[in-house]
């Protein structure tokens, strides 16, 4: 069942009704000013950090779910509805809500009338736009009353939930003309205010909630918009809200245009005032002097479309299946842009209150975006090897507003060093930019610590090979990927941090095999970077390379006596020295993460023992909603496991399929040589083709989410957690780099394509270091060999050396043995 469909040559997703599963979201912003924005116009807004710069209040664990906003009530000759549905639930005539990329369209239609509203933020100003065209349908003349509402919250949005005794008293407006300035904190710490105006006098106003709302009523039926007159409310503490009042009349076949701004202003501090008392409103009024029109809207939103039209550019597919391509050229690499702008920080899920930016979460982010931002991506590594320790570790998370290590969290994540030689390796073979090797990074955020990157990435590889334990293996210390595999940590305390409350001894006997693998996977990239500097490799650089392989060939080997469990990969070994993820263990026989990591590594894939991995994945892990991260699942407590053993089973770490790490199996799969395989297994846990389930899988079918019910859990197949979650870069990755096959190297695009041939062959545009790429390619599937030619030209291997920036290039890849070969090339 379906509860919209897929507009491919508008790039939007449309939502035919208001009943969907959950919140339906989409999210506006670029850079630093962003919206959660649901089908019904729920969510809120905020400036950078979505803890203390939050303009607009979100309730958690609401009921009914979504029910708080930027609204609109219609007061129609006393009819009062919501266009958007919320908040009012009046039932409409039509309704449509078009998710597109950076902008949303609600359109409801009730007694004649239509109101649509295009809900955007603009490329360059922290501002949502709201553009609202009110249409009378009928054949009356319509009086009608418009209220916007929104309810303000620019203070601790952590405190918001917590200290009631300060925030209650704290509130404060400024009301000018059709402007209303939230001045709430703004008299001590915060020379940053939001306000919210509307293009066109007004009829009145309203700040305080309680007014508005009237006592003892849900909002739904507030008192204002039922009785068709504002009352000029000024909120003094309480509950600040945002509300104009606007007459139209409209006589039959007449459409209006209003344009709402809820904007955010920031002051110099020693310039707050321009009065006693009185906010300096100069920035505001400048930013609100550029939305004053529909044009000026309308060439926001043309540039908004310029902005994706051109990053979208530098990767499109054309394939007999509309599905991948919708999923491949639209879809995904938009929710890379999501997880890239906001790692795991603010969603449905995600309170925005608690988490910063991610280490391990934001490097494998990269995996996403580079090709469509490199120099922001440059910037994001910069920003986080500066939160790494000397010694090569790295605090968890950075905080967004002052890019800082959370202290709260630490560091001790053993797996977090690794995954910055990821992100950089995959970075230069993007770019070709070396020169950010050369870039001086602090450690801990010490300038006096700076070092260059390069050195950083080093450090990383020092960190795992002086952390070993019994079996030369990666000590895994707080966790590794998975954070709720927590083998030092024994807690038996409610309310205990799983990650955080280490307590089991000095945490030099558990050892992860996941971190062994992916040291193994990240090595040989490091490796060549020293080797293929362009300035030429000095004899300190060869010298690295001689000492990282003889550590490979180690890792190698420890992996093959300790983490190889005679049918897959063995996950760790906990802190008493038993093994984790063994035939030998009564529940939690088999992980997904190690298989996924040692098999892309090239562990086992000569001798076939990655081969019986994937099988055994298949058979014990593989269900028709994707593969579960672990099988049989805990069905009790294991204090020595820690919070993967605290879910029911099915859910979460304890069997849920754990989407980002589907991925690695599938590039595992082209690996070991099974395309079919491989592109079975996105299929099934990729959004698109989850379309017409909804009703099962619940999230939105547009974007990943972090998990699906296992197969032991009661609600197999529904969906939890999506846009956030690191599935979107790995996923993106895998379908693009492995299956289609058109992945960057350090000396070029490599083009080694392992579709399906049931897929048929396709063709792909893509941007690379300047140049420009058309990539035809016949026959995938039928053989893993297949001849290349570069602009009519034979090549020799599967990489095809770098363009001048600038330059078309016409490539093409033939199956070597393919039945469909016969077909001309140019
Ligand atoms: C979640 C993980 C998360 C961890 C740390 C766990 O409850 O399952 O996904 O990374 O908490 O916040
Ligand atoms: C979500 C976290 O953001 C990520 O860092 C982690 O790897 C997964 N959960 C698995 O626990």
């Amino acid at each position: 069942m379906q509860f919209g469909f897929f507009d491919d040559a508008a790039r939007e997703y449309v939502i035919t009704t208001p009943d969907t599963p959950m919140p339906w979201l989409n999210y506006l912003g670029n850079s630093a000013f962003f919206s959660l924005l649901s089908h019904r116009a729920g969510g809120y807004c905020f400036h950078t950090d979505a803890r203390l710069r939050r303009l607009t209040r979100f309730r958690y664990n609401d009921i009914p779910a979504d029910s708080n906003g930027r609204y609109l009530f219609v007061n129609d000759g006393g009819d009062v509805w919501s266009p958007s549905f919320a908040p009012v639930g009046a039932t409409l005539d039509s309704y449509e809500c078009r998710h597109g990329l950076g902008y949303t369209r609600i359109t409801g239609t009730r007694g004649g009338v239509e109101v649509a509203t295009l809900f955007l933020v603009p490329l360059d100003d922290p501002a949502e736009l709201h553009q609202v065209t009110v249409t009378n349908h009928s054949d009356a003349v319509k009086e009608l009353t418009l209220f916007s509402y929104l309810e303000f919250c620019l203070w601790d949005a952590l405190d918001d939930q917590t200290n009631y005794q300060r925030n209650l008293s704290l509130a404060e407006v400024e009301v000018e003309g059709s402007t209303i300035y939230h001045t709430t904190e703004y008299r001590e710490r915060r020379n940053h205010l939001a306000f919210y105006s509307v293009n066109c006098p007004i009829a009145g106003f309203d700040t305080d909630r309680d007014t508005f709302v009237g006592r003892w009523r849900p909002l739904a039926q507030a008192e204002v918009p039922h009785s068709g007159a504002p009352r000029n409310s000024l909120v003094s503490g309480w509950y600040p809200i945002g509300s104009h009042a606007i007459t139209l009349r409209l006589e039959p076949g007449e459409s209006r245009d209003l344009v709402f701004i809820l904007g955010y202003a920031e002051n110099p501090p020693e310039a707050k005032f321009v009065a006693p008392g009185v906010v300096r409103k100069d920035p505001a009024r400048a930013l609100l002097a550029r939305y004053q029109t529909v044009a000026q809207v309308d060439a926001a939103m043309a540039a908004l479309r310029g902005y994706w039209d051109s990053l979208l550019d530098g990767f499109q597919l054309r394939s007999a299946d509309p599905l991948l391509d919708r999923s491949v050229n639209t879809w995904n690499p938009y929710q890379c842009m999501t997880t890239f702008n906001l790692s795991r920080s603010a969603s449905g899920f995600e309170t925005g209150i608690g988490r910063g930016m991610g280490f391990r979460d934001s490097n494998q982010d990269l995996l996403g975006i580079v090709w469509m931002l490199p120099e922001r991506s440059r910037q994001r590594i910069l920003d986080l090897a500066a939160t790494q320790f000397p010694d090569g570790s790295a605090y968890h998370q950075y905080q967004p507003l002052t890019k800082r290590g959370n202290h709260a969290l630490g560091s001790g994540f053993n797996d977090d060093p690794l995954w910055l030689i990821v992100g950089v390796c995959h970075y230069l073979k993007e770019t070709g930019d070396w020169s950010i090797l050369d870039e001086q990074v602090p450690f801990d955020n010490d300038p006096a610590l700076a070092k260059p990157l390069l050195d950083h990435l080093i450090a990383s590889y020092q960190y795992v090979v002086t952390n070993l334990g019994p079996h030369g293996l990666p000590l895994i210390g707080r966790a590794d990927w998975n954070d709720c595999l927590n083998l030092n940590c024994f807690s038996d305390l409610p309310g205990e941090s799983f990650q955080t409350t280490a307590n089991r001894g000095d945490g030099r006997v558990a050892e992860s095999v996941f971190i062994a693998g992916l040291f193994c996977y990240a090595l040989p990239d490091l490796i060549a970077v020293l080797r293929n500097r362009p300035a030429g490799a000095g004899t300190d650089e060869l010298a690295l390379a001689a000492e990282l392989e003889q550590a490979l060939a180690a890792m190698t080997a420890a992996v093959d006596v300790a983490g190889w469990d005679g049918g897959w990969f063995r996950r760790a070994w906990d802190a008493f020295g038993e093994p984790v993820g063994s035939a030998a263990n009564a529940e939690g026989q088999l992980y997904i993460e190690p298989q996924g990591m040692c098999v892309m590594a090239g562990l086992g894939v000569s001798d076939g023992r990655a081969r019986r991995a994937l099988d055994a994945v298949e058979a014990r892990l593989a269900s028709e909603h994707g593969i579960a991260l672990l099988a049989p699942a805990y069905t009790s407590y294991h204090l020595e496991l820690g919070e993967i053993s605290s879910y029911p089973p099915g859910y979460k770490e304890n069997g849920g399929i754990f989407c980002h790490n589907n991925p690695w199996v599938i590039i595992a799969e082209t690996i070991a040589g099974s395309p079919e395989r491989a592109f079975d297994y996105y299929r099934r846990i990729t959004p698109a083709y989850r379309e017409a389930i909804s009703e099962v899988h619940g999230q939105e079918p547009y974007v990943y989410s972090q998990m699906i019910a296992g197969p032991e859990a009661p609600r197999h197949g529904q969906a939890k957690n999506s846009w956030l979650t690191g599935t979107a870069a790995w996923a993106y990755h895998a379908v693009t780099s492995w299956l289609l096959g058109v992945r960057p190297g350090l000396d070029g695009l490599v083009i080694c394509p392992r579709m399906p041939s049931s897929a048929g062959d396709y063709e792909v545009t893509r941007r690379y270091r300047g140049a420009t790429y058309h990539i035809r390619v016949i026959g995938s599937g039928t053989s893993a060999a297949g001849r290349l030619t570069v602009d009519g030209q034979p090549v020799d291997g599967e990489v095809v050396p770098v363009a001048a920036p600038g330059e078309v290039i016409e490539v093409v890849w033939s199956a070597l043995r393919s039945p469909k070969s016969s077909v001309s090339q140019e």
